[in-house]
């Protein structure tokens, strides 16, 4: 898969570590920084990141910075992207399975970068379920027309 991946300072370590792991993967990764922990602004990366999924260049997208909070709210800001900020594998395997999300965001401050990465796989090879949540996911989608 290619997979957008954005992160602040607070989140670059663990973004620099789970690029590792999914190109050991066998996925492109498309990193759209931060390059260091010099400070930045999350919604900027965020943004990026999710550009990347909206048009289509990322079939999903990886988040990173220091709670995974503001850097999920950034993105979600985005047409078409659904993210979820996952404190756990069985979060990223909801967020796959009933709200079809194709972003996930983790917080480096908040869990080990081992589990980081177990959420990040866990995301990346669980599919939408579909049926029911298919009507709820399009109306969350169609929340941005009527806003
Ligand atoms: C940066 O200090 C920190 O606020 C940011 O990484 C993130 O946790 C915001 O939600």
């Amino acid at each position: 898969m290619n997979i957008a991946l954005g992160a602040d300072h607070g989140g670059y370590a663990y973004k620099e570590a789970i690029k590792e792991m999914l190109i050991a993967d066998g996925h492109t990764v498309l990193d759209v920084g931060t390059d260091s922990t010099e400070s930045v602004d999350y919604p900027d990366y965020g943004t990026k990141a999710a550009h990347l999924v909206r048009d289509g260049q990322a079939e999903a997208g990886v988040l990173v910075c220091g709670s995974g909070i503001g850097i999920s709210i950034a993105a979600n800001k985005v047409r078409s992207i659904r993210a979820a900020n996952c404190t756990s594998v069985e979060m990223a395997q909801l967020a796959r399975m009933h709200n079809n999300a194709n972003m996930v965001a983790v917080g480096e401050r908040l869990m080990s970068v081992d589990l980081a990465r177990d959420i990040v796989r866990a995301f990346l090879s669980t599919p939408f379920e579909g049926g029911r949540h298919e009507r709820r996911v399009e109306k969350i989608d169609s929340l941005g027309d009527i806003q």
